[in-house]
């Protein structure tokens, strides 16, 4: 767990820890509303995510009328970010079908929130840990029941607090085996950490993951690499979710993430990519999406051989 000082500024509450994550619940709306208002080809066919959705978002998915209004008025400015929900997800199972097909068979979802991979790709074999904080593991149990899911035999669910608690050891009690080459999965998760937690536990993954293994995350660019024409979409997203009381904490310069996240070169970069680059790839012309979300930059790790 990070190490924590008298002169370390404190986190700020992250009231995900009490209620279970609303960001999270949020990601479950653009995966279900992408099937539900987009034409196909789908950048990623998540037909489960609408089981994670609570009610009130299930009423304005439900009505074309409350659904315009929402996405032409109330959120307008923000919709740029329910697509950067899509690519992120189809970034990291793209590099995860890559590693499957190398022999990977463990992979560790880390805040997972409602995230539905164990369900939808049974086929792959993989044994699937899905990490997060309790109270969003919990709402994640109740929802499944909700809708009568039953929870597949190859998914582990592991409580866990990335500012508290010590990684290696929750996941080897979970029955995680540290000899075996695994793929991490940390998207959406590290703006909303502190920079000591994020330090901390890609040490731990790299402690804990065989040789070869690999994470894949995304980082908030940091404020002076914002372009002046993205800064009100940079507000308006950090005011979004500061006010749903999980604020966005960390940010990191593209130009030197593949250094700063990994101060003692144990990991290999493989991809530090922008959301060009994934616009290019998964967007293409299209244009029944709402554009991409300039806002993160994604960071492709392997880790060297000792
Ligand atoms: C925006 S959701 C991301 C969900 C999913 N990984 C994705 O890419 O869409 C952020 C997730 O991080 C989790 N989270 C936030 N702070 C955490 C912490 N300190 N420890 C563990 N999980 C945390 C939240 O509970 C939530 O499920």
């Amino acid at each position: 767990m990070p190490q924590a000082s008298a002169n370390m500024p404190q986190a700020p509450v992250n009231r995900a820890r009490a209620r279970g994550s609303r960001t999270a619940e949020l990601v479950a709306v653009s995966r279900a509303r992408h099937l539900l208002r987009h034409d196909r080809p789908y950048v990623l066919e998540d037909p489960y995510a609408i089981h994670f959705v609570g009610n009130r978002w299930r009423r304005v998915l439900d009505s074309l009328v409350l659904d315009a209004l929402f996405a032409k008025v109330l959120v307008r400015r923000l919709m740029p970010i329910t697509t950067q929900h899509l690519t992120r997800a189809r970034f990291a199972e793209d590099c995860l079908e890559e590693a499957a097909r190398n022999g990977v068979t463990q992979y560790v979802i880390l805040g997972s929130g409602f995230d539905t991979f164990a369900c939808r790709r049974p086929d792959l074999g993989l044994t699937v840990f899905e990490v997060d904080l309790a109270a969003t593991v919990d709402l994640k149990r109740e929802r499944l029941a909700n809708a009568g899911m039953a929870c597949p035999d190859s998914l582990r669910f592991v409580p866990f607090d990335f500012e508290k608690d010590e990684l290696g050891t929750k996941l080897l009690a979970a029955g995680f085996d540290s000899g075996k080459v695994s793929f991490f999965n940390w998207m959406g998760v590290t703006y909303y950490l502190t920079r000591g937690a994020i330090l901390d536990s890609l040490d731990r993954l790299a402690a804990v993951g065989a040789p070869g293994s690999e994470v894949v995350f995304d980082y908030l660019i940091a404020d002076a690499c914002v372009p002046p024409e993205d800064r009100a979409l940079f507000a308006s997203m950090m005011a979004f979710v500061e006010k749903r009381g999980e604020p966005m904490i960390s940010r990191f310069d593209p130009a030197e993430a593949g250094t700063v996240l990994n101060p003692r070169g144990v990991w290999e970069v493989v991809r530090n990519e922008s959301p060009a680059e994934h616009r290019r790839r998964y967007l293409g012309e299209r244009t029944d999406v709402p554009p991409l979300a300039p806002i993160t930059w994604s960071l492709h790790l392997r880790r060297r051989k000792p």
